[in-house]
């Protein structure tokens, strides 16, 4: 049964090929100092830099930049961005990139006017804002995080190995979000398949957790046939515009709140990602279809029915003749075939983890307790074991 909630999202998403025309009339919302967030360089090879600077320049703005915001964005790149935005008293911080730039962005949004150290309080101990709080937009130019219409923000610490994620409350949100799919076309085919299935883990994270008739696990199932669907069709062709704009969209519903509606909602996969990614530095959705089909074999058991169901509602498998357990099986069999298709990373071994970080992992892995099983640490190192 549906518990009781309330739902809204304030991001106001501008989605298309012209989306970026749209900007001036968010710019003219705020102050006249921005402060422009991006990556590694990827959107001057691009020439997005020079479109956004353009619009900027002609809305009258007078710019500040944190470029090189890195992906796993460090705590130490939120202290240097947190200067800048304080010293220049800017009115938005403008995020152009991917989720590390747009989580970082809304790092800097709650940090730089706290009087506190940001790490501490807003990662370290999970408190929410009490102070000035700067507005964010974003021009995603990368799909997978749902960041650009969420509260989520991951910041890592790589002097005490904690890679963590505050997932901060609406008015946090970005205030708005330009999504144009034909910027994702340039994304190195690694980073595309690492977004799609960071989309599908973060589908999965909700969809296995209750045992109720619950409006959000429909969603979810067809969420997840689109982005199967559209990423086998990208990863022949990623410029094919209609499945990089699907993957964009679902990308978007899959974390904004929605379909966790009235669930409990899991979480385990991320924890035990993060704390691979606290290790290694290397791609989010990667650490998560390293551990996935480990995590998922051993979870099975104990919520079996939806197991089953999503074998047969998403995988399309025929449940006639067979026991829960088969039926369910296959579903995951089908799982790891499209892992594979897509060419996702399947163990830890290739992510760089190796045996003497097993128990530092194990031992930074929150455990969550809304999915259908509590994992004790033995059954994370199992977990971390088995995906090697
Ligand atoms: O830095 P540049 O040069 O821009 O290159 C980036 C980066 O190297 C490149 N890229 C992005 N758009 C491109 C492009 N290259 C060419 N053309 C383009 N159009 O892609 C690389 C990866 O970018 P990044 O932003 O790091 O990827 P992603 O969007 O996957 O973000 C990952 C971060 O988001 C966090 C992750 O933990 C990680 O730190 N997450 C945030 C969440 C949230 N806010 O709710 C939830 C997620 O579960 C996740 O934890
Ligand atoms: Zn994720």
């Amino acid at each position: 049964m549906l518990g009781t909630f309330s739902y809204t999202n304030p991001t106001k998403l501008y989605f298309g090929e012209d989306a970026l025309d749209s900007l001036p009339r968010e710019l003219a919302r705020y102050g006249d100092r921005v402060l422009l967030a991006y990556g590694g360089g990827s959107i001057k090879k691009t020439g997005l830099y020079d479109e956004v600077r353009g619009i900027l320049e002609a809305a009258g703005k007078e710019v500040f930049e944190v470029p090189g915001v890195m992906p796993n964005p460090t705590v130490e790149k939120l202290y240097a961005g947190c200067t800048v935005a304080r010293d220049n008293d800017v009115d938005l911080i403008l995020a152009v990139g991917g989720g590390s730039v747009v989580d970082y962005a809304k790092a800097v949004s709650v940090s730089a006017w706290c009087d506190e150290d940001p790490w501490e309080k807003y990662y370290a101990r999970l408190e929410e804002p009490d102070n000035r709080i700067i507005p964010v937009g974003s021009v995603l130019t990368m799909t997978g995080t749902g960041s650009e219409m969420n509260g989520g923000s991951v910041i890592t610490n790589r002097a005490t190995k904690q890679k963590i994620g505050h997932v901060f409350g609406e008015e946090v949100f970005p205030k708005f979000a330009i999504l144009n799919p034909r910027l994702t076309f340039t994304v190195p085919r690694y980073q595309m398949v690492a977004g799609i299935f960071d989309v599908m883990s973060h589908i999965l994270e909700q969809y296995f957790s209750g045992d109720d008739d619950n409006t959000s696990d429909y969603l979810a199932e067809g969420l997840m046939r689109s982005l199967v669907h559209s990423s086998r069709i990208a990863a022949v062709d990623p410029e094919d515009y209609e499945a990089r704009s699907n993957i964009m969209w679902t990308s978007a519903w899959a974390l904004n709140t929605l379909i966790a509606k009235g669930k409990s909602t899991d979480w385990m996969v991320h924890m035990i990602g993060q704390a691979i990614g606290a290790y290694t530095d290397t791609t989010h959705g990667m650490t998560l279809s390293a551990i996935s089909p480990a995590y998922y074999r051993l979870v099975m058991p104990y919520g079996l029915p939806k197991f089953a169901r999503f074998a047969t509602a998403v995988w399309d498998v025929d449940a006639s003749g067979k026991t829960d357990e088969e039926t369910a099986a296959e579903g995951l069999e089908h799982m790891e075939d499209w892992m594979r298709e897509l060419g996702l990373v399947m163990n830890i071994s290739e992510l760089g983890v190796t045996d003497d970080m097993i128990d530092g992992i194990a031992d930074g892995s929150f455990v969550m307790d809304g999915g259908y099983h509590v994992l004790d640490r033995d059954e994370i190192v199992a977990v971390l074991e088995a995906s090697k």
